[in-house]
């Protein structure tokens, strides 16, 4: 599974992507207000610090605005991605655009009809929004499942499931038990990953023989 970093704070991308273990960033318009800074400036950096896709979501609801403003952010950098929303004009939108060569992001998907369509439309990822819809009730990993289960079926489809809106570390192992191809991650959510007391108990106790031990390594 590909991790993915959902943030616009090129500071904490660049500490995270320090591990190696960052492919790829996503960010939204909302991430973007919370970095208080400029669009297109931030998108650059963050495409010099990542080199895998760094999702750039278009701001336009028309299908001409949304190319439009996709013809400003794919000149930015060779790893950007587009970001639409899961709407008609979005979807022809991932039409045009992937037929061109770019790569699309289809998101704001919340069930297993929009994800199909996206995929039909050539989308390179389509974003099902787990946390969001456990917040109204439903199962969001139900429709990671959903979507996983279809787009397998089918040797042509190609869209990746870019699993956003995780809350836990247990959004992650869930849906990489199902074979999600990437889980976009808030940096606390990634750093919650490698935390597990009893690795900081066992630590703590070789530590402490080890310097019992009076020996060093090196
Ligand atoms: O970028 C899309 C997404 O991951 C949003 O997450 O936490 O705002 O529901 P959240």
């Amino acid at each position: 599974m590909k991790f993915f970093i959902d943030t616009a704070d090129v500071a904490e991308i660049r500490d995270l992507a320090a591990t190696g273990l960052v492919d790829g960033v996503t960010t939204n318009p909302s991430l973007i207000r919370k970095s208080g800074r400029d669009f297109i400036e931030v998108i650059g950096e963050i495409c010099e610090a990542v080199p895998g896709p760094v999702s750039a979501e278009v701001a336009a609801t028309t299908l001409d605005g949304m190319l439009a403003e996709a013809a400003r952010l794919v000149p930015i950098a060779p790893n950007v991605t587009i970001k639409v929303p899961l709407t008609w004009d979005g979807l022809k939108a991932t039409k045009r655009l992937s037929q061109d060569g770019v790569k699309v992001n289809v998101t704001l998907c919340f069930s297993a009809a929009q994800a199909l369509l996206a995929a039909k439309a050539g989308a390179a990822f389509i974003s099902p929004f787990v946390g969001r819809l456990d917040d109204i009730g439903q199962e969001g990993l139900g429709l990671i499942a959903d979507i996983c289960q279809i787009y397998s079926q089918y040797e042509t489809i190609t869209t990746e499931v870019l699993v956003a809106s995780v809350r836990s570390p247990v959004h992650v192992i869930e849906a990489a038990k199902m074979g999600a191809d990437v889980a976009t991650l808030p940096p606390a959510v990634l750093r919650q990953l490698v935390q597990h007391p009893l690795t900081d108990k066992g630590l703590a106790a070789f530590l402490a023989d080890w310097e019992a031990t009076g020996q060093r390594i090196v």
